[in-house]
Parts: C-alpha cells; structure tokens; sequence
C-alpha cells in the first residue's frame, strides 16, 4: 500500500479514538469520518508498517447509521467527531470501546451492558474553552474550537450543544476586546492579550461564570474596563474573573484567578445538593449526565449500612457530598486547594458534618494515615492512577472500589493491576457523558 493510493473499502467498526476501522489483505486501514458499515472510496495519507491511515473521497453506500449533523460546523470544527452517527448507535460504539479496551488491555471477557444515555443529547455541554487568536490583515478576533488535529481555530457563532448564551458572550467579548485594547492571543509568538474564553453555565439556574484567561501577570485598568462591559451587560453573568498564563503552554487555565466583577463561582445542583463552582475547580461538563452517575454509585454505596467512604481525586467532594446521607463518615482527598475551599462552603450550605476534606495528594494522603474505609471511590484524571496510589487504596480499603473514570485505556490497565492484587470485577457501566465524541466514562465496581 502507498501514499495517495485509492481503494475502495467496507468499514468494519470504530477505533477507541472514534475512526473507522477497514482490513485490506489483514492490513488495517483508520478513516476519518467513516462510519461501519459504509463501503467508501478512500485515499491513504500515510503509511506506517502495521497500519495506513485514509481520507474518505467517496460514500459509495452510507451505513444506516449516518445522519445528518444537526450542527452546519461539524466537518470543519474538531468538537463533535460522531455527529453524523445516529445517537442509539454512538451508545453502542462506546460500549465497544470500554468492551475493546478491557480486553486487549486488561485480558478481560466482560459483556459490558449498553452506555447509559445523555439525559440531553442537543444542549448538554455547560463548560466552554475557546481558545482566541487574531487575524493578521484585518485585525479581527476568532474564538472557538480548534479544526481536528490542528491548532486552526473555527470561528464559532453557533454551537448547538451548548446553552445559546455562550454563542452571545462570546460575540460580546469578540467584537468589543479591540475597543478597550485587548488583542488576541498569538500562539506562534506567544504574544498579544486574550488566550481564551472560559465559561461555566450552571444547568440549574442558568448563571454564567466568564474567566478570561490573559497572557499576562497582573490587571490593568482596560481589562477592568472590559470585565465589568460584559458583566453588565449579561443578565445572567454571575461574575467575571480573569486567569493570569504567561507561560508558553497548552495548559489552558493556570493557578492564579483573581475575580474583577460579581461573584467567582456559580451554583449547580445535583441531586439536590448545591455546589459552589469557581474558575479552576473541576467539575463535570455534563450536569445531567454526572447526575447519573452520581445516582448510580449512591445506590451502589446504599448497599452497606452506613459505611465509611474514602473519595479519592474528588475535586470539589462531589461524590463525598452525594453519599453524605448514606455514609456513615466520609473522606474526601483532592490536590487541587481552591476546589477544596469551595468544598467546604459546599459542606456548610448543605449543612453536611460527617465530611472530612483533605488538600492532598491521594497517595501521600494514604501513606500518611492508617485508618480504613469500607469503600473507596477512585475517579483520577485520564491518566489514571499510579501503581503506588493503587497498592494504598487497595491497603486502605476493606471491601470494595468503585472506578470512574473518563478512559478506557487507562481503565483498563488499572483494573489489571487491581485483580492481578486480588480485586473481581463486579460489574461495568459505561455513560454518555460527552455526546458525539468518542469520549466516554465508566464506572466500576470491584470487590475485594
Ligand atoms: C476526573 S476529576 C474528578 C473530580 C470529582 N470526583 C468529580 O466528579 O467532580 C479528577 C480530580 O482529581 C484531582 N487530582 C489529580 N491528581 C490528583 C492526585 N494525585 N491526588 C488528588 N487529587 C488529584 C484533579 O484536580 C481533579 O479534581
């Protein structure tokens, strides 16, 4: 097989990275917007020794699968790769993925069970991070997502996966940053002022949090000028903060955010607990769905009388504060400071007492205590966790973990781990947290 070569293939199913999978004499083929079962005519773009990847030129016969995209953006902009996939079918092309990954990562036979819907599959995103740069002739801000596998940014004025004031803030803040001189960001030189637009919607009462993320150390009069323009001029912005990266990175956001009108922090409710959301706290993209799995893994700790919980990687306690009525004494441990401080205005809003927080690492949390808790909720990063943050909890940990996480591979190689030490594997759940991308997030249960 050669570069530029074109042939005509049958897509047989996804990659854990949401391109179709084609054989050509056992030799695999990964297509860009290809969809299983569509027989297409393809261009290789690259060759390597044990697989090509492929452009599609030609649909000969579309998949029953295809759709329509509902958004006129998606073959340019990077955001929602499985658009033009029937939503039942994106469901059943993650639970390939977790079924995938378990087996030729972790070595295990499971039948894992249908991804549980996206309460909202249209308008689900609450959480906005548009890079912003400026065009070179006319001066002009772009904001949005970046074009698949580039740093090109797709100038969006309408994302119907999120709540329509995020298409107008961003309007707002494009159109007027110029008039109070604040250009954008040029990533090539790294210079200029605006790096991104951040915003956080909450789901509940439609509240937005804008952070403006500056290249730069300290504000100055325009930038206050600036923040408090778009806070009055929204109804509904809570408050503006500004986030000061200087550094030559992709990190978006870095440690130091300081609030210039209204509050810091957005309210969100789950389950009928209030959260305090802040610029850098982590909290999930998807409300609605998370509220499922918050359920989910309430019911799952309900099955003991009142245990003791250990919340490891918890961010703002999210899953200490759920299980607080069914636990007897819960441990929440997350790094991050500013989510531990929302945490605890959390804990005193919900009037909640038997949630202990800590400011920690996981692991040098363990390696500093010897208590033990009944249960241990895991839910890392999408690295996963680290073999050492696995042998304490399972040294911490008297009768069962249950694993969140947000993918699959590293899912995988950690729950090998865990059962070569002894743990079995429950049961396995995948949600649809992230609609129209290959991303997926899953819960396990594991005994020990
Ligand atoms: C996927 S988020 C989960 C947050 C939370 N459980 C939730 O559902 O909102 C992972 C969290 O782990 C935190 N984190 C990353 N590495 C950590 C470590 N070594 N020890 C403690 N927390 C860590 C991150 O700051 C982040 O808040």
């Amino acid at each position: 097989m050669n570069l530029n070569d074109e042939l005509v293939v049958k897509v047989e199913k996804f990659s854990n990275l949401g391109t179709g999978i084609a054989k050509v004499n056992g030799f695999v083929i990964f297509i860009d917007n290809a969809c299983p079962e569509d027989e297409v005519r393809v261009k290789i773009t690259k060759v390597n020794k044990t697989y090509a990847n492929a452009n599609v030129i030609e649909i000969i016969n579309p998949s029953k699968y295809r759709v329509l995209p509902f958004c006129p953006m998606q073959k340019v902009c990077g955001s929602c790769q499985l658009q033009y996939v029937d939503y039942n079918y994106q469901l059943e092309l993650k639970r390939q993925i977790v079924q995938d990954s378990l087996k030729s990562i972790g070595g295990f036979d499971i039948t894992v069970p249908m991804t549980i819907p996206s309460p909202d599959n249209k308008v689900y995103r609450y959480k906005i991070q548009y890079p912003v740069s400026q065009t070179k002739v006319s001066k002009r801000l772009l904001a949005g997502y970046y074009k698949l596998q580039s740093h090109d940014i797709v100038n969006i004025k309408y994302c119907p996966i999120q709540p329509e004031i995020c298409d107008k803030i961003v309007d707002f803040i494009r159109e007027n940053a110029l008039n109070f001189g604040i250009n954008g960001y040029d990533e090539r030189k790294h210079s200029g002022d605006l790096r991104h637009i951040v915003l956080r919607v909450s789901a509940n009462n439609q509240k937005v949090l804008v952070t403006l993320v500056i290249n730069g150390k300290k504000v100055f009069k325009n930038l206050n000028n600036f923040a408090s323009a778009i806070y009055n001029e929204f109804e509904s912005v809570a408050g503006v903060c500004v986030n000061f990266n200087s550094k030559q990175t992709n990190v978006i956001l870095a440690n130091r955010t300081e609030c210039l009108c209204g509050q810091d922090y957005i309210e969100e409710k789950i389950l009928d607990r209030v959260f305090k959301i802040g610029a850098n706290t982590f909290f999930q993209v998807n409300p609605k769905s998370a509220e499922n799995i918050f359920d989910y893994v309430k019911k799952e700790i309900k099955k003991y009388e009142f245990p003791t919980v250990l919340d490891a990687y918890a961010g703002i306690a999210t899953f200490g504060i759920i299980v607080s009525d069914v636990a007897g004494e819960v441990v929440s441990v997350e790094e991050n400071p500013e989510s531990i401080k929302n945490a605890r205005d959390v804990l005193k809003i919900n009037g909640i007492d038997n949630v202990e927080l800590h400011a920690k690492d996981t692991t040098k949390y363990l390696q500093s205590v010897k208590r033990k808790f009944d249960v241990t909720i895991l839910d890392p990063p999408r690295k996963g966790c680290t073999r050492v943050s696995l042998d304490e909890t399972l040294k911490h940990t008297k009768k069962e973990i249950i694993y969140v996480s947000c993918n699959p591979a590293t899912l995988a190689r950690d729950l090998k781990y865990l059962c070569e030490k002894g743990c079995t594997i429950q049961s396995v759940q995948p949600f649809d947290m992230f609609c129209h991308t290959y991303h997926v997030e899953t819960v396990v249960i594991l005994k020990i």
